[in-house]
């Protein structure tokens, strides 16, 4: 599920992944409830077969030399699609656009170098997407929703400053040396080189962060997927040559990784159980700063789309913003 679309999606044999609606376009059958050989995916209702990369059809067992019906002539709809770093990005043209054959640039988590690990970490919220991504970009939650001895404790409360520029559809964090109240951050000290991390935030949903330290680097690009208009999903890939040649270093990345990820997701469960009821909200200077950009922006691009002169970006240079996490 995807903005609300029902989708199947699949690989061939020759490696192309696929996504269409999953819907049949003859009678609405999910087409996940049919058949996939590697390359043509068949209907469970009636045998209609289709391509699944196009959504052509191919065959329809039905019909006879008397019909005139040319079943090639039928699409079901199907999506671009494109593989990266190990997820399936489909690109949803607004309605309306009709068939679109260019999938949008397709992400790319940065590497800087051949040798590194990964790893993938995901979590349901079951809150709209605007939530799901001002949670991503919070600084003012870390003490409070991720202490934890590994992490950090709530009394490591300090004031920090942070500089800020725009990038296109987005801002970036400049390049810090990270807080050095977090003890993920103290383990990089062994390298004895100083560490330096840099965070971006670019619509319509995603943050990357990159960590270097010497020729050693961890590089995470994390998504907020708008499942439907009340879920989303968020999705963590991670790369790193950090500690590389340590045993185990990759499922105690991701135990560790999976503990965090989990304490945002508790708080917007129970976020959600407010939010049920419709409050009123706020947004407070300057904790809240990236939060208000990225509605001023996802404003922008919704009012370039609709035609209008695109609005101006919300920051009109660098910034320094000031909070206490
Ligand atoms: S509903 Fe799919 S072939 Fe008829
Ligand atoms: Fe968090």
């Amino acid at each position: 599920m995807l903005l609300d679309i029902p989708l199947v999606l699949g690989r061939r044999t020759d490696g192309q992944v696929f996504a269409m609606r999953d819907s049949c376009p003859h009678r609405g059958i999910p087409l996940s409830h049919g058949w996939f050989d590697g390359n043509r995916l068949t209907c469970r209702y009636h045998g209609w077969e289709f391509e699944p990369c196009s959504g052509q059809c191919a065959h329809i067992p039905s019909l006879t030399t008397h019909d005139r019906l040319d079943a090639t002539r039928i699409y079901a709809t199907a999506f671009p699609c494109e593989e990266r770093d190990g997820h399936a990005w489909v690109f949803i043209p607004s309605p309306g656009r009709g068939r679109v054959t260019l999938a949008a640039q397709v992400p790319e988590l940065a590497k800087f170098g051949s040798r590194y690990r990964t790893a993938h970490l995901s979590a349901d919220l079951p809150c709209n997407v605007d939530h799901g991504i001002i949670g991503l970009m919070d600084p003012a939650h870390g003490p409070f929703v991720h202490q934890a001895w590994w992490w950090r404790t709530r009394g490591s409360i300090r004031e920090k400053t942070k500089r800020f520029e725009p990038i296109p559809e987005g801002f970036r964090m400049s390049a810090h040396a990270p807080s050095a109240n977090s003890a993920p951050y103290k383990l990089l000290g062994v390298y004895g080189q100083p560490v330096e991390t840099t965070i971006d935030f670019v619509l319509p949903n995603r943050r990357t962060e990159t960590i270097r330290c010497g020729d050693k680097w961890f590089s995470s690009l994390t998504t907020v997927t708008p499942v439907t208009s009340f879920t989303c999903r968020i999705d963590v890939i991670a790369a790193w040559n950090v500690f590389y040649w340590l045993p185990l270093v990759t499922p105690i990345a991701k135990f560790f990784g999976a503990k965090f990820v989990r304490q945002d997701q508790v708080t917007m469960i129970q976020q959600a159980e407010g939010l049920r009821h419709n409050p009123s909200l706020m947004l407070i200077d300057d904790a809240d700063k990236p939060a208000k950009w990225y509605f001023a922006l996802k404003q922008a691009r919704l009012e370039a789309a609709a035609g209008g002169a695109p609005p101006p970006h919300p920051m009109d240079g660098p910034v320094e913003l000031h909070w206490r996490s």
